[in-house]
């Protein structure tokens, strides 16, 4: 049985229970975060806290971050996860517990705070050599998905979208623009350049992009934000997805249609090992402060 953190405590996940009339369960009014874990070490943990008080000052949720990397810190040991390859830490806040209503609680309440950890797994070699499939599929979510909030109906509804058409992916698509995926950013490799999506309210702007993007300049490898027209796609040399739980994830068929010669890229690959390689350095460096 897991444990999880629910408003301070520590508690066996059967015995975390949230009211009914949590916003969160009723509005979806909330915010949320995904941190991994790389054998107990967070990875750009600051990052994530930062992009956190962002969604909540967005939202206006009263809520102090600072406990979080203990709570994380203690709810990966209680999990048995320390030695774990990969695990995350999933937290939400929310407006609080108060009668539904489409404006804030008149009385002053404490946000309702939950988080869980787990373990996941990167795919084998062989699987993310031969690359995944991805389909189109309208963007249908509001204008500031760079807010990080759990009502994620519209992610989620592209994202069985996908399931259904036996697919591994699936690209958002706005106004003819291939904007990202239902919960990773997404990237071409087009004319011999890494492009993915400016830092827009129409996009969440991801730890691991920023990374990479990071990783592509260090590295010598031309990159550019600017958005991806849904037509550029047939011309892309490449085209791959970024996430906390992707890692960098090729993509070689969109729509039935293979991406240039249908497998894996050479700046995919790069890129895969450059943050591969900036897992293991976060991992040095945290062990050599222990
Ligand atoms: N998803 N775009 C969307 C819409 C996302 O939901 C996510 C993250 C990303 C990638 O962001 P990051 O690199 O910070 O993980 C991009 C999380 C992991 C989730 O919903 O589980």
């Amino acid at each position: 049985m897991s444990t999880v953190y629910l408003n301070g405590d520590f508690v066996p996940k059967a015995e975390a229970f949230v009211s009914v009339d949590d916003r969160g369960f009723l509005l979806s009014d909330g915010v949320y975060e995904v941190v991994a874990f790389y054998e107990g070490v967070p990875f750009y943990l600051e990052r994530h806290l930062t992009r956190l008080r962002r969604s909540l000052a967005a939202v206006r949720i009263d809520y102090d971050t600072s406990e979080l990397p203990d709570v994380f810190r203690r709810l990966i040991a209680a999990n048995d996860l320390e030695g774990a390859d990969r695990s995350l830490a999933y937290l939400q806040v929310t407006r609080g517990v108060a009668p539904r209503t489409h404006y804030f609680p008149e009385q002053p309440v404490l946000p309702t705070v939950y988080a869980f950890a787990k373990a996941w797994s990167r795919p084998n070699e062989a699987v993310w050599s031969r690359g995944f499939t991805a389909i189109t599929v309208p963007d249908q979510r509001w204008h500031r998905v760079d807010i990080k909030v759990i009502g994620l109906l519209p992610n989620a509804l592209a994202f069985q979208a996908a399931r259904d058409a036996g697919v591994d992916d699936c690209i958002l698509v706005r106004d003819g623009i291939a904007i990202e995926g239902a919960h990773q950013n997404f990237w071409g490799v087009l004319g011999g350049r890494a492009v993915t999506h400016p830092e827009t309210n129409l996009i969440l702007s991801g730890i691991t992009r920023g990374a990479v993007l990071e990783l592509a300049r260090s590295h010598g490898i031309p990159c550019e934000e600017r958005p991806i027209l849904l037509e550029e796609l047939a011309d892309a040399e490449e085209l791959f997805f970024t996430g906390t739980t992707g890692e960098v994830r090729p993509c070689v068929q969109v729509d039935g249609v293979p991406v240039g010669d249908g497998r894996v890229g050479p700046v995919t690959r790069s890129l895969s090992d450059a943050f591969l390689a900036l897992v293991e350095e976060v991992k040095e460096a945290a062990s050599a402060v222990r």
